[in-house]
């Protein structure tokens, strides 16, 4: 089977990987000539576990290509799929552009029939939308080509993305017709040999269903937010009451961590794009509206901490902070915690440590040199002279550092822990004073 992948980014480049190791033929297709020409040097764009091997061995079996000219490959195809980014515009909408740019494109270069399908995440109708710009340019062309369009959204997440995209839970199609199904079908086979879970559907439903699952996820996370911080005011423990309700089985445990609020690529964006499609729809959805209001004064709620175990205010402080990227096992900054925490802490005179393994770099990309931003080079640089520690993202080297060492550093003794990885009364043990969230 012959599939292309436009958009080579951290969908794009995973699933093109991963239908590669299972022997499709795929060719990557991008705009970003330098990330092409990276890759075809074998050099990965992006930290993702496990991907650069599997990205090498494919590329050396020939069946893992990278290109910038989507016409170079389009009559050998037979699925090419959609990734590329679908940001949040001004007002919130998903900035649709980039998926519309590859239609045209795709209308104006194919030649014999094509499955057409949407792996970025988009609102209902944007299928709809594809189908009429490839046939759009078509019409300019004077030809009439049969296509199908297909919606197939995502669900891996950043860190994970292989183990997710080589065994899904269920993989979700929206199709309109019966080669559409057939071709999808045979795609993903190989996946779920053992348990096939091709949930097949009409289209609108499939876009609406990778909307509704991470607005879900999402709101579990706010409404544990909202619970810790009760906790925090009545004197229960969050951890506790965590593994109370995770234990029924109607509730489940995963996605019940209360923390300093989501971020990344996809939580935010889709949370505000899904509050648009419901306003433009003349709905209001009042639960998702408080998901985002309580995500976002969660962001800042280590550094309403600071501020109070601070009282003589916090210019001239000097706090560490481990961990800058939105979750562990990514490199990935966009809407991280950790970059609301900074512009706080900056703004309010502190002198910023920061550390994390592998996203320094993407750090430096963001937010450049800086007054008073110190880039550290391990855990223990971070915390020199530090008057407070802020954990922000639970990366597994974090998990038992030597805190004698840390204590002997640090000039003060605070330890503000915004993932709940620490063992309190260890912490006091060692002459810390320790705050979690909802604990
Ligand atoms: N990142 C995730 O964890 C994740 C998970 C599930 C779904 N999604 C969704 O998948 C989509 C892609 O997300 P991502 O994180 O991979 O984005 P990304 O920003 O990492 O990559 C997008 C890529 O598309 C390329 N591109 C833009 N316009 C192009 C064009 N006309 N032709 C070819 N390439 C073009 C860009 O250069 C970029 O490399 C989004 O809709 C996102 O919401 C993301």
């Amino acid at each position: 089977m012959n599939i292309a992948i436009v958009g080579t980014g951290y969908v794009g480049l995973v699933s093109g990987t991963c239908f590669a190791e299972m022997g499709v033929d795929v060719t990557c297709v991008d705009v970003n000539e330098q990330k092409i020409d990276s890759l075809k040097k074998g050099i990965i764009p992006i930290f993702e576990p496990g991907l650069e091997d599997m990205v090498l061995r494919n590329m050396k079996a020939k069946r893992l290509h990278f290109t910038t000219d989507l016409g170079s490959v389009l009559d050998k195809l037979e699925i090419l799929f959609i990734a590329v980014g679908t940001p949040a515009d001004e007002d919130g909408s998903a900035d649709l552009s980039y998926v519309l740019q590859v239609a045209r494109e795709v209308g104006r270069k194919m030649n014999n029939y094509l499955l057409v399908v949407t792996k970025s995440t988009v609102p209902v109708g944007t299928s709809r939308k594809v189908r009429e710009a490839v046939e759009q340019e078509l019409k300019n062309r004077g030809l009439d080509i049969d296509f199908d369009v297909a919606s197939n959204p995502e669900f891996l997440k950043e860190g994970d993305a292989i183990k997710d995209f080589m065994s899904p839970d269920r993989v979700v199609v929206g199709v309109e017709s019966e080669h559409a199904r057939e071709l999808m079908t045979r795609l993903y086979r190989p996946f779920l040999l053992n348990n096939f879970r091709v949930i097949f559907m009409d289209i609108p439903s499939a876009e609406m269903t990778k909307y509704a699952a991470n607005s879900m996820l999402a709101t579990r996370i706010s409404f544990m937010n909202d619970i810790a911080n009760l906790c925090e005011q009545v004197g229960a423990d969050v951890n506790m009451v965590r593994k109370g309700i995770g234990s029924d089985a109607r509730i489940g445990s995963k996605f019940l961590y209360p923390g300093i609020g989501y971020g990344g690529s996809c939580f935010p964006k889709d949370v505000k794009a899904l509050l648009h499609t419901a306003a433009e729809n003349g709905c209001r959805m009042r639960v998702l509206e408080a998901v985002e209001e309580v995500n976002y004064r969660q962001k800042e709620v280590l550094f309403r901490k600071l501020e109070k175990a601070f009282p003589e205010g916090l210019n001239g402080k000097t706090i560490a902070m481990w961990g800058l990227s939105f979750k562990p096992n990514t490199d990935d900054m966009r809407e991280a915690t950790s970059l609301v925490l900074i512009n706080l802490l900056l703004e309010a005179g502190c002198n910023l440590r920061v550390y994390d393994p592998v996203a320094i770099g993407e750090a430096k990309r963001i937010l450049k040199e800086k007054d008073n931003l110190y880039y550290a080079s391990d855990i223990y640089d971070a915390v020199l002279n530090a008057d407070a520690l802020l954990l922000v993202t639970e990366w597994k080297e974090f998990r038992l550092p030597s805190w004698q060492v840390v204590k002997k550093t640090m000039r003060g003794n605070l330890i503000l822990d915004g993932r709940n990885i620490y063992d309190k009364q260890e912490l006091l043990s060692h002459g810390f004073r320790y705050q979690g969230i909802g604990i």
